[in-house]
């Protein structure tokens, strides 16, 4: 078992995705040249993440025109930009991505060589984020301060980014340095983020970990068995509120209340200057049979009343450091438009 699976590729003018759905019991990889299709997958978290989502939905666009010219190429795109943009509303990534893309369109859409250089731009920032990535590992090295032990929520890794992850990269980094001695996953309810897709990646890095359910990171940290908590963000605000996966919050107000460090890692494509805190952010609610059913298997009825909303805003004070491709943040943080 090793570390070759891949989140998503480009080849021969199609898009190769893993579904993320069906991990880690069936790795089945997806070939679509589809935007819809890829819409689809990022509706349904076949395809997740933040900067994952941004990623698939700028090879989307190029897709939506691979086989057309002139003004049909541009209703085809047009008609991708909007339907890309409804997919999910909470990591910005998504957007920038969708902008980025739609600028190169409106500069070149009237030249022959319109699908390659709107692939072009989609391939940068593919590359982009896997640079990213990289460097907010080695930045995070600065966090360790002897061989820790960690705790992580979703997931972060390649699953979720362009490269080896934010959160992700800054454990892989610690443990090739030798300062990781174990990761506690939490699961992630209630789609089992943390559960199906962390564990995975961990396994395939042979980093050594447990698994625990979100309910037990109290009494770990009550245990003194936790020396630091790392997580990723789907948006970051200009005052260093941070969105994440539903439960981050509860780490952070308990890491607060046991003294122990909370970082979020996350590239600076994840900041959205346009928003000065956290009460902006707009947050998904997902559907309840994604509550009221696990892993498919209903649990529970489904005329219960639900409450689901898929992130939580973690507010800036509770986070020690922001860890970025550029430096590590730290409170107060003040991100600049
Ligand atoms: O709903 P998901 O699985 O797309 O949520 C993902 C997360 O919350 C991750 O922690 C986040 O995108 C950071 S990713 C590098």
């Amino acid at each position: 078992m090793g570390n070759d699976y891949f989140s998503i590729k480009f080849e021969n003018d199609q898009l190769i995705f893993l579904d993320q759905t069906k991990l880690p019991l069936e790795e089945v990889y997806v070939t679509t040249d589809r935007y819809e299709r890829i819409a689809e997958a990022i509706e349904k978290l076949e395809i997740r993440g933040a900067p994952l989502i941004g990623i698939a939905a700028a090879y989307a666009l190029a897709l939506s025109i691979k086989n057309s010219s002139g003004s049909e190429s541009a209703e085809n795109f047009n008609l991708a930009f909007k339907r890309l943009y409804r997919t999910r509303p909470t990591a910005v990534n998504l957007f920038h991505a969708l902008n980025q893309v739609k600028n190169i369109f409106e500069s070149c859409k009237a030249s022959e060589n319109v699908y390659q250089m709107v692939l072009t731009e989609a391939k940068e920032i593919h590359q982009d984020d896997m640079d990213k990535c990289s460097k907010i590992g080695e930045n995070g090295l600065l966090i360790f301060k002897k061989k820790s032990t960690i705790l992580t929520h979703c997931n972060t890794g390649k699953l979720a980014t362009g490269g080896d992850g934010t959160a992700f990269s800054v454990i892989k980094k610690g443990y090739e340095n030798g300062l990781v001695e174990l990761v506690y996953a939490d699961e992630t309810r209630p789609l089992l983020q943390g559960l199906r897709l962390t564990t995975f990646e961990l396994e395939r890095s042979g980093i050594p970990f447990a698994v625990q359910s979100d309910s037990m990171a109290a009494v770990l940290m009550q245990q003194s068995k936790i020396d630091f908590v790392i997580t990723g963000a789907d948006r970051i605000a200009l005052n260093g509120d941070s969105a994440n996966k539903i439960g981050t919050y509860n780490l952070a107000v308990l890491c607060n209340y046991h003294n122990i460090p909370f970082y979020i890692a996350a590239p600076t494509t994840t900041i959205d200057t346009k928003i000065a805190t956290g009460s902006e952010i707009e947050i998904e609610f997902r559907n309840k049979n994604e509550l009221l059913a696990i892993s498919g298997v209903q649990v529970a009825p489904n005329h219960y009343r639900t409450f689901s909303p898929a992130f939580d805003v973690t507010p800036a004070h509770l986070i020690s450091g922001i860890i970025t491709e550029e430096k590590i943040y730290y409170f107060p943080y003040n991100f600049i438009k």
